[in-house]
């Protein structure tokens, strides 16, 4: 800390006594947090003492309560919901993934099945799985490097997360160094949480001090290892369980429990509830025995996670898209609470879909407090029988929208008195066009289009959102303040905000210099963007990530994707075929895109986008170098050593084309015991044949 700063930072200026100087006084303490902020994180120099920054936040805090207009863009706003843009990227060596879900004995034997199926082993052969608590927090991944803790990143969206590495330097759960034998490189997983004791602790302290408290202790620990300022984070009581690991130089054990003991030995804490299962009896006993416990334990879990036990079996079950095959979560119930209706309100979405939310007298549901629910459609109001003034049953799941489940009616099956019946509109309620409902489709949706001023802001969020074009410092606020400016209209507008209004905003109230330069620096890095993240942003109805993902590595470029979702509107054309054959794209979603480029101000926006920006191409998954790769593999009779999708799946992964029959482009044939005419076809044209293991024996040269 320098001295200099130190003598005439300690001292607070006075109360103001007007709004005028308040905002003024406001104004000079925003900018020396953010300049202390600075100085903390990007040049590790702190500027002044944790007591001085808290006096000059508190105040902050303080006139805002006078003044509420004054928090919009304040710093106390960025620190709790701390912003991307302060952290930065890592990018995990292995992804983050996350779960598949189930919620009966029913999903948990036909997990149970699958695998079998998948590893060809006979209905009774006793599979072995971990049951660990699913503990309610946020996953973190733990980059050791010659046994000191190098990078601690949150998940982000599972390829890249945030270095809040100076934040978990106070987590006693987490060692900062590991003993002489471990490998060299090693990534241990887990979740950090706040106990429920020292959730409840922390929001008194807060509220007393007049600070931001947090709605449940998931989002307290996600706020407090979130802060900007580490020296925040230091003072908040999280917690850590070690439960997998990313990178590894050298393997740590050969099941999932001795890795959980192993870690455990170098300090680790992990969960010791932790048990070694067998069978559907013995995880359904133990979901009960948890299910009876989950209320007495001082943190929150949502469920159980179940992994295969041996690793070598997790490695052969692999991945379906963004989980493991040999993992899966066991959710418990979601919390329930009865309340009132007071209003119900139609939200309109991107596509134009028409949400009907209920306003609720505030009820706390499983420690969090909810006033809103979605409602879903017109059809759920029906099914459900529910009228404005009823008296309800909400639940909440995780960070799942609550919902209305049930309506409570009196013992003679009566609406209260003061209830009225709802009526669900037949026109937007945002810019009057009819609103209509596709025959087979639940959703009721605005027809306007592009006139309707909701569906042109949601898409516009949409596309500067996290997962899509993630600009910094245009967050859902800002585009609704620069679209009812009339700035920001179609989304290449966001490229020329600081050409065409670039002076009008820094003469915003509430924005100035710096934080105008730093959107449209925000802006700037995003010109150059990756084909998937672009098709993405483009709202088009039923493409979420993943698909856009699949068809940015299909396409490759964005000429070529386009071009191709031209050519496909011609029926039975070859384009048209090419789209739904790429696995998990089925007819609905190929109607999607076509429409989508069939329109006119769609191909203009793309059109303008093109001028504004450099999309890069997206390379096939770089596959090693290996006997496979671009190879045509036919498999035939009973295969014994794997199951059919296993081996599609590995070679497939290997680079290679698995297909139904034999030609003259097939390179192997893999023969199980019982081939037939497809062997005797492989025979005659020459094709290489293999037996199951000559199979495995080729592939492992990889
Ligand atoms: S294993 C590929 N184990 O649940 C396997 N996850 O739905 C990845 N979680 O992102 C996760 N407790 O934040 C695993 N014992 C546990 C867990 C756990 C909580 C969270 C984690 C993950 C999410 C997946």
């Amino acid at each position: 800390m320098s001295a200099e700063h130190a003598s005439n930072m300690s001292e607070l200026p006075e109360l103001p006594s007007s709004s005028t100087e308040a905002r003024k006084q406001h104004a000079e303490i925003s900018e020396r947090i953010r300049s202390y902020n600075e100085a903390y994180h990007v040049n590790d120099d702190p500027l002044v003492s944790d007591a001085t920054y808290d006096a000059l936040f508190n105040r902050l805090i303080e006139l805002e309560s006078h003044y509420p207009t004054l928090k919009k863009n304040s710093p106390t706003q960025e620190v709790g919901a701390a912003p991307a843009e302060g952290f930065a990227k890592v990018k995990h060596a292995r992804p983050m993934l996350s779960l598949g879900n189930a919620f009966s004995r029913e999903d948990i034997v036909d997990f149970l099945a699958r695998i079998r199926r998948f590893l060809n082993l006979t209905a009774h052969s006793p599979v072995e799985v971990v049951g660990e608590p699913k503990i309610d927090g946020l996953s973190l991944s733990l980059r050791y490097e010659n046994r000191q803790l190098v990078t601690a990143a949150t998940r982000g969206d599972g390829s890249e997360g945030e270095d809040v590495t100076a934040n978990v330097a106070h987590i006693d759960d987490i060692p900062k160094t590991l003993p002489d034998d471990a490998p060299d490189v090693v990534e241990i997983r887990g979740e950090v949480y706040m106990a429920r004791s020292a959730f409840q602790k922390l929001n008194a302290t807060q509220a007393e001090t007049g600070g931001k408290t947090f709605a449940n202790p998931r989002n307290a620990a996600a706020g407090s290892l979130r802060q900007l300022d580490p020296s925040i984070s230091a003072k908040r009581p999280l917690r850590f369980f070690a439960y997998s690991f990313g990178e590894l130089s050298e393997s740590l054990a050969q099941t999932q429990w001795n890795f959980l003991q192993k870690v455990e030995g170098w300090g680790f804490v992990t969960n010791p509830l932790t048990r070694l299962l067998h069978n559907a009896d013995d995880i359904m006993a133990f979901y009960d025995e948890l299910a009876t416990q989950r209320p007495d334990l001082d943190y929150d879990i949502d469920g159980i996670v179940y992994k295969v036990n041996d690793f070598e079996l997790q490695l052969r079950l692999g991945f379906v898209s963004r989980s493991p095959r040999w993992a899966i979560a066991h959710k418990f119930p979601a919390e329930k609470a009865r309340t009132r209706i007071k209003a119900i309100d139609i939200q309109v979405g991107r596509t134009g879909a028409l949400t009907p939310v209920a306003r609720l007298e505030p009820v706390t549901v499983g420690g969090v407090v909810v006033s809103n629910a979605t409602l879903h459609n017109r059809d759920e109001i029906d099914r459900l029988g529910v009228w404005v003034g009823d008296l309800v049953v909400v639940q909440r799941a995780g960070d799942v929208i609550p919902q209305v489940v049930e309506v409570i009616l009196d013992e003679d099956g009566n609406h209260p008195n003061d209830a009225t019946p709802y009526e669900f509109p037949t026109e937007c309620p945002k810019c009057g066009s009819h609103a209509m409902r596709e025959e087979g489709e639940a959703v009721t949706r605005c027809t306007g289009g592009l006139i309707c001023p909701a569906q042109a802001v949601e898409r516009l969020k949409h596309f500067v959102s996290r997962t899509a074009f993630d600009i910094d410092g245009l967050g859902a606020k800002n585009v609704e303040a620069f679209f009812e400016l009339g700035w920001l209209k179609s989304p290449g507008d966001i490229f020329r905000l600081e050409s065409d209004h670039g002076d009008a905003i820094r003469k915003l109230e509430g924005w100035g210099e710096k934080s105008a330069t730093k959107l449209f620096d925000g802006i700037n890095e995003r010109r150059t963007i990756g084909l998937d993240k672009f098709i993405y942003a483009l709202g088009i109805r039923q493409i979420g990530q993943a698909t856009a993902k699949l068809l940015a590595r299909h396409y490759g470029s964005l000429a070529e994707w386009r071009s191709a979702m031209v050519a496909a509107n011609e029926a039975d054309s070859e384009a048209l075929r090419e789209l739904i054959n790429i696995d998990q794209i089925g007819p609905g979603v190929a109607k999607d895109l076509i429409e989508f480029m069939a329109e006119d101000h769609n191909r203009e926006v793309l059109d303008d986008l093109q001028g504004l920006l450099t999309i890069t191409d997206v390379e096939a998954p770089q596959v090693s170098d290996n006997p496979v790769n671009g190879k045509t593999v036919v498999f035939t009779g009973k295969l014994e050593l794997f199951s059919r999708n296993e081996a599609k799946v590995k070679a497939e992964s290997l680079g290679a084309k698995v297909a139904g029959s034999v030609s003259a482009k097939t390179d192997y044939l893999v023969a199980g015991p019982g081939a037939g005419s497809k062997l005797k076809k492989a025979e005659e044209l020459g094709v290489t044949v293999l037996d199951e293991q000559g199979w495995l024996d080729l592939i492992a040269t990889e």
